[in-house]
């Protein structure tokens, strides 16, 4: 079998030192820690043959790799212990992927939750995560959802005027539920190189106190005390490979620190957000889970140092770098059709429903073809959802090995933001994911049937025409 320049350049890999010192293979770095290839040739994951998977669950499918997960949930952890002096805590941006057994794994490492509605709020909350390290986030929270946040003790990160005021009278018309924590987020004023849409940092975004609001928010909280500020937030974006902005962070947050206790305000904690990037393609070269912890936790201690200010708590929000890289998303071949010298599209069973970020953000991906993994790249192709929009492409112009319908492509590094995206375009019902963990496949979403699909569907009497 010829391995030299095979589909995911993946070697077999037996857990022997000769075979680990080799390099690994840009693929190989895509997928997910625990992926090797079998002796039928075929992608495992967690000790789990993709190709039975699809067997067994369908496709498309999300393949979650626990031992993945946990390991990027620790590593945060033990780097802010080694390189942050002071009182640190990771919370998980859950947006990136909230469901029941994701909220469970991320909180039972010991990280906190940051909730950006109140659906990931009640989720996190039935999958058991502790309401005091639930954050709530959002530029336009309902009373609903600030109500649910309050009654459960968790903290809210609070955006704005409107919401400021809003929680100082629920405060007022609440005394019996004590005072409500808050955190205060700000715009601040840091441009990073992102896609515009996920930019958050810079002075025209939607979220965040404008800097020049600051003075006067402080002054009014110090009148409220129904509301207890404990600190300050602020997120620059996502998907961000530079460490220089993350440190630039430190220093706003720190010198809004210092003014807050101007003011009388005493804030003992700064959370500085996430947004670290991951690497989709060979070509990206995101900074590592340490380095990235070490830059902040230097820039935040530098900071308070320089105005001497006592450390602070540091909370860090990252959702993409804790998940991004321990999913997998299964799909099965199909239709294949050429246009003579333009181009071959190669269409699988799912595409901008489970995955929206290419036709959203233009986001690269790569994929292996699952049951045949060391057969040779033979052919450029373009591989295209099965929805109705000519845009509905999830990797334009890739080299894959020659397939045939039924073949299973992984495309790979979709732990974040494809669940927590998808939608049910051209009725679709969502795909199923599993938790693959030592050679065990548990079922954590179970795939949508057409009858979910109608399940809030209303045929108002008068229109049945019998
Ligand atoms: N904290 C806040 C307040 C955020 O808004 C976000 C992400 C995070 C933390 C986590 O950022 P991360 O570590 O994941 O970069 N849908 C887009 C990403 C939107 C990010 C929204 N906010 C995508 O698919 O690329």
């Amino acid at each position: 079998m010829n391995l030299t320049e095979p589909n995911c350049g993946l070697k077999y890999l037996p857990s022997t030192s000769s075979s680990q010192s080799k390099p690994r293979s840009p693929n190989q770095e895509l997928l997910p820690l625990t992926a090797k290839v079998n002796s039928r040739d075929c992608l495992e994951i967690g000790g789990c043959d993709i190709t039975t998977l699809v067997e067994k669950f369908g496709s498309p499918l999300y393949v979650l790799d626990e031992f993945t997960l946990r390991t990027a949930c620790r590593q945060f952890r033990d780097a802010f212990k080694t390189y942050y002096p002071g009182e640190s805590q990771v919370i998980y941006a859950s947006k990136a992927w909230n469901c029941l057994a994701v909220c469970h794994i991320v909180s039972s490492e010991g990280l906190g939750l940051d909730v950006a509605s109140g659906g990931e709020l009640y989720t996190a909350l039935k999958a058991g995560v502790s309401p005091e390290k639930i954050y709530l986030h959002g530029n336009n929270k309902s009373v609903g959802e600030l109500s649910l946040a309050i009654e459960n003790n968790c903290t809210i990160i609070v955006d704005n005027w409107l919401e400021l005021k809003t929680l100082a009278q629920i405060g007022l018309d609440r005394p019996e539920t004590g005072p409500i924590s808050i955190m205060v987020r700000l715009t601040p004023g840091i441009e990073c190189h992102t896609h515009e849409y996920i930019r958050t940092g810079h002075i025209d975004s939607k979220f965040g106190f404008d800097p020049n609001d600051m003075d006067e928010v402080f002054i009014f909280i110090s009148k409220q005390p129904q509301l207890n500020l404990t600190g300050l937030h602020a997120h620059i974006g996502s998907q961000i490979f530079e460490l220089q902005p993350h440190r630039d962070l430190g220093e706003v947050l720190a010198e809004w620190m210092k003014k807050a206790g101007d003011r009388g305000l005493k804030i003992t904690e700064l959370n500085v957000g996430c947004g670290l990037g991951i690497r989709y393609t060979e070509t990206d070269d995101p900074p590592s889970i340490e380095e990235w912890v070490k830059t902040v936790s230097e820039g935040v201690v530098a900071a308070c140092k320089s105005r001497q200010l006592p450390l602070p708590k540091l909370f860090s929000e990252p959702g993409r770098s804790l998940i991004g890289s321990s999913c997998v998303t299964a799909y099965t071949v199909g239709n294949r059709k050429t246009v003579p010298d333009i181009r071959t599209y190669v269409a699988i069973d799912g595409g901008m429903s489970d995955n929206p970020r290419p036709i959203t953000y233009e986001s690269l991906y790569r994929a292996v073809v699952a049951n045949r993994m060391s057969d040779p790249l033979k052919e450029k192709v373009t591989i295209a959802g099965k929805h109705c929009e000519s845009g509905d492409v999830l990797i334009k112009d890739y080299q894959l090995p020659e397939t045939t319908p039924g073949d299973i492509l992984v495309v790979m590094g979709t732990g974040a933001y494809n669940y927590s995206m998808a939608s049910n375009y051209n009725r679709l019902p969502r795909s199923g994911a599993v938790l693959v963990s030592e050679g065990e496949a548990n079922l954590i979403l179970q795939r949508e049937t057409y009858e979910d699909l109608l399940r809030q569907d209303l045929l108002p009497e008068r229109l049945v025409i019998d």
